[in-house]
């Protein structure tokens, strides 16, 4: 093998130079959605940004789990839209961890169009699921998102995935004040139910339309006391680097996350690095730029390179976002763009 194929070293573990260490890879595999959830898009803007071919997200994956990345999820957009994604999948789940262990592969989703493929997605090495759902009630549902009827398919989708054997499910809630915070105890329900975690998402700035204020969040503190109205929360333990803080009802039966970015940020222990649809690094959700690794791979740079290179971007990992500070710069892209 020439030299400079060589793969890299385990000197080229990924650890950025706060300490922390980079184990979470996620690649948006296209900026189309069809949803059009309020907190999210517009409503009239669309896909902005290239898609590029399964091959070339999985060399770029290849080399970043050769660089110590064990879990790997697949966002968008909407990324079922693609088609192909079961046999990137199946060869996403050939590869092998620094450890010699198969990555694990999730997968996160609006679910309109999970039902009908959920159990490929699982025998292709898919390992878990996320699916957004921000009302469990149909009408509400169609409002947020924008899109009639679609309700009813997000929860199949869900069943399906549970009927395929992915593990966990969970589900996940953005909270906006005025639209959906009654949802909060329906979702306990739901949790329970449907045995799913369901994991509510404090609203941050990352939207197309101008719509975030601090007064739009609703807080941890909040969720928490109002499930407490329906049974009582303990915290339960969580990973290192989970974005969600986890918690249980007295009976153990369902499960419930908050992901508190707002008033309670979790940075010192992000784990994650981004890919974007077409082929760009990013090392948090908001980033004022990106790194351009696909047009490195496409000038026809070797693998070693391509390490190199993206050693040299995880060292300027931002030590934290400044959401609700004076001066706050918006991230150089919303979150359709960049993948949750
Ligand atoms: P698991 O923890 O593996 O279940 O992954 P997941 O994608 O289901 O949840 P994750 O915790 O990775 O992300 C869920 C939500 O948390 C995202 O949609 C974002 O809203 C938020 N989130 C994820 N990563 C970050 C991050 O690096 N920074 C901030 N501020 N929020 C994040
Ligand atoms: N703040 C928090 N979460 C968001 N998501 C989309 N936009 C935002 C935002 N501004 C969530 C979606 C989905 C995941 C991809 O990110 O609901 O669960
Ligand atoms: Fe599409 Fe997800 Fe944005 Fe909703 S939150 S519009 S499903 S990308």
């Amino acid at each position: 093998m020439p030299s400079d194929e060589r793969l890299p070293t385990n000197d080229l573990l990924l650890t950025d130079k706060f300490g922390r260490s980079i184990h979470d890879l996620r690649i948006s595999i296209t900026d189309r959605c069809n949803y059009r959830c309020v907190y999210c898009r517009t409503g009239t803007n669309g896909a902005a940004f290239a898609e590029l071919p399964f091959e070339d997200y999985l060399r770029m994956a290849r080399i970043l789990v050769s660089m110590g990345i064990t879990k790997v999820r697949l966002t968008g957009g909407e990324p079922l839209l693609r088609k192909g994604i079961v046999q990137f999948i199946r060869d996403l789940s050939k590869l092998r961890t620094v450890k010699g262990e198969k990555p694990a592969i999730a997968l996160t989703t609006n679910g309109h169009l999970l039902a009908e493929i959920a159990q490929s997605l699982k025998d292709a090495g898919l390992d878990r699921v996320t699916v957004s759902m921000d009302a469990v009630d149909p009408d509400r549902f169609a409002r947020i998102t924008r899109v009639p009827n679609g309700y009813d398919s997000v929860l199949a989708g869900v069943r399906a995935s549970r009927r395929a054997g992915l593990d966990p499910v969970k589900v996940n809630c953005v909270l906006l004040r005025g639209f959906n915070e009654d949802q909060i105890i329906p979702f306990g329900v739901f949790s329970r139910e449907e045995g799913v975690v369901v994991r509510f998402i404090e609203f941050m700035p990352l939207e197309e339309d101008r719509v975030w204020t601090p007064q739009t969040v609703v807080t941890l503190d909040e969720v928490v006391a109002r499930m407490s109205e329906y049974l009582p929360l303990t915290e339960i333990a969580r990973e290192h680097s989970e974005t969600a803080r986890r918690y249980r009802f007295p009976d153990g039966i369902g499960e419930i996350g908050i992901i508190a970015p707002v008033s309670h940020p979790f940075c010192g222990h992000c784990s994650r690095i981004r890919i974007t649809s077409d082929g760009k690094l990013r090392t948090c959700l908001f980033s004022a730029w990106d790194h351009d690794l696909y047009e490195l791979m496409r000038r026809g740079a070797s693998d070693e390179k391509l390490a190199e290179f993206i050693v040299k971007v995880v060292e300027k990992k931002e030590e934290r976002h400044h959401i609700g500070e004076p001066g706050f710069v918006p991230a150089s892209r919303t979150m359709v763009h960049i993948g949750g």
